[in-house]
């Protein structure tokens, strides 16, 4: 008798139970009208009153920066974005619905509200829209995106590669004003920085370094707008560069410097420093390739750059002059057998005229001149004249000359040598301080 009781009031109290709560999604999607295709649900702005302006709140986070092409001046970033709204349509008790707090409904059944991002300029496919969103009992919507998002952003590469980027992420309604959509974010952007540090998946050449939430309205065509900014401030990791640019082209002009105490006297001295010429203009190549040809702001490695290919440029030049001079030394050298040669052939002709004329000149008519012995004599005081002359006369040529043109050449190469290292040295802090300066004031 008593089972059959407790049976009874187990029982009752099971309906009452029943009555009083639903604990099936069925019965909650029953309560919100949304079991029958409610196509109202998802045409109107869900509010009773429809003076009251809609306050949807955007979150985002940026959980990887894929790109920067300084090139187009676009980034390119994954991006993940909570959008909550209320639907004021939507609420429930949770006490009626065995504590339901949480439930997901089809994206499609419900009013999303037009909100895009202006920089946006991806292609289709890469917004990747949960197909669900998620109720909660107090009416608010949930909505979540992630997409690859390819922003444009004004890349300033003047300090490149120690550079820092300011991109803005802005977010607005298509179609409503600021009476109808108002924008903000539900977490500060302290926050929102903090967590995107924790889920960044890429850690490549960028390094996220803040977001700051700017929330604004501002006037456009279709009337007086709500715009939430986020402007994402991203760094480069400069060790690449570094190595790849800044180091070797020190090098360069390290060895440019060294390279005038390699020995005049062989050709190598002019071909080390093509060689330098040419390995500089590689890393031009590469760094046209890399930077944006903006003329306002000429980056600072290009004037690094094009400072040493002309420093050295100028270096080569002045080897080639100084090659020169020295060479002038073995020209003189040369010339002197000619000389010779017309020397000998004037003396011969000398010689041989006074023998023709021998016997009009009466003077010398007495001179014992038509005999060959005589001849042979001649010839033979001739060439110790010649003889004497050459070694008197020779050697002061052979000192003069070519000291003349080797020291010019060597007094050329010093002074150029030190002024070419203070004017390297000069340049070199130079723009290690300008980029230090620009660095730090950053
Ligand atoms: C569902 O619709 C019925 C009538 O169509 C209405 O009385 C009820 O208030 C609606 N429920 C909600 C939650 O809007
Ligand atoms: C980014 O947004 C901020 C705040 O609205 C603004 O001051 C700044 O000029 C914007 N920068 C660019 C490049 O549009």
């Amino acid at each position: 008798m008593s089972t059959l009781r407790t049976l009874a009031f187990l029982a009752l109290i099971g309906v009452c139970g029943c009555q009083a709560s639903d604990c099936s999604y069925l019965g909650l999607l029953t309560h919100l009208n949304l079991t029958t295709t409610n196509k109202v649900m998802a045409d109107m702005r869900p509010v009773k009153n429809w003076t009251t302006p809609t306050l949807v709140l955007i979150d985002m986070l940026v959980y990887g920066i894929l790109d920067v092409d300084e090139k187009s001046q676009t980034v390119t970033s994954q991006i993940w974005i909570k959008m909550h709204w209320k639907n004021e349509f939507l609420t429930w008790n949770l006490s009626d619905f065995c504590g339901i707090d949480r439930m997901t409904i089809p994206r499609s059944s419900l009013w999303i509200p037009d909100v895009h991002i202006e920089e946006d300029v991806s292609d289709t496919g890469t917004i990747q829209n949960s197909p669900v969103v998620s109720l909660s009992p107090s009416g608010w919507v949930l909505a979540n995106t992630r997409q690859r998002l390819t922003s444009t952003c004004l890349v300033n590469v003047k300090l490149f590669p120690f550079d820092t980027q300011h991109c803005n992420i802005s977010f607005s309604s298509m179609t409503s004003d600021v009476e109808t959509i108002t924008l903000g974010t539900v977490f500060n952007d302290t926050l929102l920085t903090a967590v995107s540090e924790l889920f960044m998946v890429t850690r490549g050449e960028w390094e996220l370094e803040n977001m700051e939430i700017v929330h604004y309205i501002y006037n456009c065509t279709i009337g007086r707008t709500s715009r939430l900014v986020y402007t994402v401030t991203i760094s480069r990791k400069p060790m690449l560069y570094l190595i790849i640019f800044v180091v070797p082209l020190f090098y360069f002009v390290l060895l440019d410097v060294c390279s005038f105490f390699i020995s005049e006297a062989r050709g190598e001295k002019l071909s080390f420093k093509v060689t330098i010429l040419l390995s500089i203009s590689v890393l031009l190549l590469i760094l046209k390739d890399l930077l944006p040809s903006t003329e306002n702001h000429l980056p600072m490695i290009a004037m690094y750059c094009i400072g040493i290919f002309a420093l050295v440029g100028i270096s080569v030049l002045e080897t080639m002059l100084v090659g020169f001079l020295y060479d002038l030394d073995g020209y003189c050298c040369n010339a002197q057998t000619p000389d010779d040669v017309q020397v000998d052939i004037q003396l011969e002709v000398d010689f041989h005229k006074e023998s023709d004329g021998a016997e009009e000149p009466p003077e010398r008519s007495s001179l014992p001149l038509n005999r060959p012995d005589d001849r042979d004599l001649l010839r033979l005081i001739l060439e110790e004249v010649k003889t004497a002359r050459r070694e008197a006369g020779g050697p002061k040529d052979d000192e003069r000359r070519p000291g003349y043109y080797r020291r010019l050449s060597k007094i050329i190469d010093s002074v150029f040598f030190t002024l070419y290292f203070l004017t390297v040295a000069g340049f070199l802090t130079y723009m290690n301080i300008m980029w230090m300066t620009q660095i730090i004031s950053i």
